[in-house]
């Protein structure tokens, strides 16, 4: 008998292999279900709330905070990798060591039903790499590369061990006195509902499952941003039209664009604290609007309902926060020391603790959390990619950045230019251009003005430089030093503006002029009678009516951010472009304040102004200059009238009549003339920008849709749309149509 050794092998490992896929598959099935990566989420959710003891569902609906930050309430982390039964359901992560994040996790892991925990953290512009603030982000209206900027920011975020940022923040604000403006893409609603739903694009990428995308948070809902006096945490009176004409529609576009999570604001509104609101929290974000994830209270939103005068003690804040719809709350412990007792007493049921933690654990599910807990450790991004990131900031910070002023003097004429003074508190400064909610950005990986500038431009001229005066306060010590500066130069470049701390959270401000010292230090320079360009770093809009007529040229540059300072230096010197266009109105004085392009027209258009001042502001929104010239020919209509159900074409050609090339982008508003609830004097409904080579035209388009365009909601959130006449705007040229019956 011959043996065919070839067949024995072969069979053996046959017989391996049946094995192995056995004792995987049964494996596999005898997973608790909710570890089956293979079931669907609301399965494996179901399962494991099944096995759930109520504490480990009510730790699920408890935020606390662990890392670097000295909050004497932090949790320590030592404490929190000893602790044998971290069960809590997540924690503000103030660090960027994803070893250390693991190690957490891993405690978590190990309970009893291993839970993973959500990290969170406020990655607002940017994570190491910082790109300008929002308010100056809306100035670039390139909403493709801020998609871009804020997919670069949730690598670096998911890299650094978080999965969760809280943003993007859609609080129109038209108060500049209230410092979180700066967090925010200015004044308009359509402006905050489109790059709002970038940021959440750019975040939560393709898939919340796929690496490097985190979960975005909207916040802070809804109505913070009309904070009265511009003081921060105050009370917010808004009509319920207001409300859903403005308010409302960022927060709800950016839900329909697959947002994941909301955060109720500090703000309270008619009355009705948001961490107590059941109508809009539940009845509009949850029912209405689908919010697919979890509500979130903001810090200590809930034991605040004490301080707003709404409940005695925190366990009736909880039973409003929890009955309103917040699912988290956010470090104040309140639902971790109150719900049981609650439960006890009936006054919340089981399926509406179960309903709260459902919506976190799919969260959790959604991100992958659970079958991929661990963030990937000691990944450091490659030279190209960090090149890549780097301009992309660069670039954005270039985009937002608005020239308000320039009486020929930019760019920089290196033929007659040949010395620069460089003066001013922000010249030399490289904290404050990151500007406020710094994430782990490091002033050390930040260039100053002054140092850009010389390593931009020093073989072409010599730079001298001189701070002349600080941020505030009375010390004109400097002024001498800085009048000798602008004496021996050919050009002064004056850098003012305000501290990164001056706006973001709880810091307000009483006027938006700049501080006395630095209006006194610019006049003081123009004594030497050169030509000045102001360079503005500031996070909120400025009153800038004493300064402007000192100024031949201003260049508005925000907190533009890690490479902000090379972004100034290339406009500066004719590198680059400029293309930015003001989101919010600059107001002549304070005292215009509130003022926004889209007001509802007054009974007598030419009277009722102020008696002391122009009522004009001095920069309108949507203003911006350009070294490119463009002429706008006029609006071209497909038709002077359209029926609902059709669409109407409007199209514009805009030439760059220079010998520059140029970013231009068109803003189209429609006005609605006459309407039962009546409209704004005028609305912007859609933006593009392009690039016009010089002596090129472009033809740019508007597809004007009337349900979406032309219509409006009412008090309750129904859209109306009445027939009537509408005028089309761009940049001034205007054309009528008729919406028929
Ligand atoms: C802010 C939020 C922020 C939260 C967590 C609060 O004080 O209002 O915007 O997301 O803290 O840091």
């Amino acid at each position: 008998m011959i043996f065919n050794w070839g067949y024995k092998v072969k069979y053996f490992f046959t017989g391996i292999l049946f094995m192995c896929c056995y004792i995987i598959t049964t494996a596999q099935s005898n997973l608790p279900i909710y570890k089956n990566i293979k079931i669907n989420i609301e399965d494996r959710i179901k399962d494991l709330l099944s096995r759930m003891t109520i504490q480990e569902k009510i730790l699920q609906t408890s935020q606390s905070y662990v890392g670097n930050n000295d909050n004497p309430n932090n949790i320590n982390k030592e404490e929190i990798l000893s602790n044998t039964n971290p069960q809590i359901g997540s924690l503000i992560y103030y660090s960027d060591d994803a070893k250390m994040r693991n190690a957490i996790q891993t405690k978590a892991m190990n309970t009893r039903l291993g839970i993973p925990i959500l990290f969170g953290f406020d990655v607002i512009h940017g994570f190491k790499n910082l790109y300008p603030i929002p308010l100056a982000v809306g100035c670039s209206w390139n909403v493709n590369l801020y998609e871009q900027a804020c997919m670069m920011a949730a690598k670096e975020t998911y890299l650094a061990g978080i999965n969760w940022t809280f943003s993007p923040m859609l609080d129109i604000s038209r108060d500049p006195r209230w410092g979180r403006v700066s967090e925010c893409y200015g004044e308009d609603v359509y402006t905050n509902a489109v790059f709002g739903v970038a940021a959440v694009k750019g975040y939560q990428g393709n898939g919340l499952s796929n690496p490097y995308s985190i979960a975005a948070c909207l916040k802070h809902f809804v109505g913070y941003g009309l904070s009265e006096g511009g003081r921060d945490y105050t009370y917010t009176e808004i009509s319920n039209q207001t409300l859903w004409d403005t308010y409302l529609i960022p927060y709800q576009q950016a839900i329909n664009a697959g947002a994941i999570t909301l955060m109720a604001g500090f703000n309270n509104l008619n009355g009705i604290p948001m961490i107590a609101n059941h109508f809009l929290l539940t009845d509009i974000v949850k029912k209405r609007w689908q919010l697919p994830g979890f509500i979130v209270s903001d810090w200590n939103g809930v034991h605040q309902l004490i301080e707003q005068g709404n409940v005695l003690n925190n366990k009736e804040a909880a039973l409003k926060a929890f009955k309103s719809g917040v699912d988290l709350d956010m470090t104040d412990d309140v639902y971790k020391d109150n719900l049981l007792p609650l439960l006890n007493e009936d006054k919340i049921r089981i399926t509406e603790l179960d309903s709260a933690v459902y919506r976190i654990l799919k969260v959790k599910f959604m991100l992958g959390l659970f079958d991929n807990p661990y963030a990937p450790e000691n990944i450091i991004d490659d030279s190209s990619t960090q090149l890549h990131d780097k301009l992309i900031s660069e670039k954005l910070a270039s985009e937002s950045m608005v020239l308000l002023k320039n009486k020929n003097i930019l760019p920089i004429d290196f033929k007659h230019i040949h010395n620069i003074a460089v003066i001013g508190p922000m010249s030399m400064d490289s904290l404050d251009l990151m500007g406020s909610w710094i994430g782990r950005g490091k002033e050390i990986d930040v260039t100053s003005v002054y140092t850009a500038l010389k390593r931009k431009l020093n073989n072409v001229i010599n730079i001298s430089f001189a701070k002349g005066a600080d941020f505030d306060g009375t010390d004109t010590t400097g002024f001498e030093d800085a009048y000798k500066a602008a004496m021996t130069a050919d050009l002064c470049i004056i850098c003012l503006g305000e501290k990164g701390i001056w706006s973001g959270e709880n810091a307000s401000r009483s006027s938006i002029e700049l501080p006395y010292i630095q209006e006194q230090l610019i006049k003081m320079v123009s004594k030497a009678k050169k030509p000045i360009v102001l360079v503005l770093f500031n996070g909120r809009p400025l009153a800038l009516k004493n300064i402007e007529p000192y100024a031949d040229a201003i260049l508005e540059s925000w907190q533009p951010g890690t490479m902000g300072a090379f972004a100034v230096a290339d406009i500066l010197s004719g590198k680059s472009n400029p293309s930015g266009k003001l989101d919010i109105t600059f107001p002549l004085t304070s005292g215009q304040i509130p003022i926004y392009y889209s007001m509802r027209p007054k009974a007598r258009p030419s009277s009722g102004n102020y008696q002391d001042i122009s009522t004009q502001p001095l920069y309108p929104f949507g203003y911006g200059l350009s070294y490119s010239k463009f002429a706008y020919d006029s609006i071209k209509l497909s038709s002077s009238h359209i029926k609902k159900e059709e669409h109407l074409i409007a199209r514009i050609n805009v030439q760059n009549i220079s010998d520059k090339d140029g970013l231009e982008t068109v803003l189209w508003y429609i006005t609605d003339k006459t309407a039962s609830i009546t409209r704004p004097i005028k609305e912007l409904r859609f933006f593009e920008k392009k690039e016009i080579k010089k002596n090129n035209t472009k033809t740019f388009i508007f597809d004007i849709d009337p349900l979406r365009d032309l219509s409006y909601p009412d008090a309750d959130g129904n859209k109306i749309l009445e027939p009537g006449e509408f005028i089309i705007e761009a940049n001034g040229q205007k054309a009528s149509f008729d919406l028929i019956e």
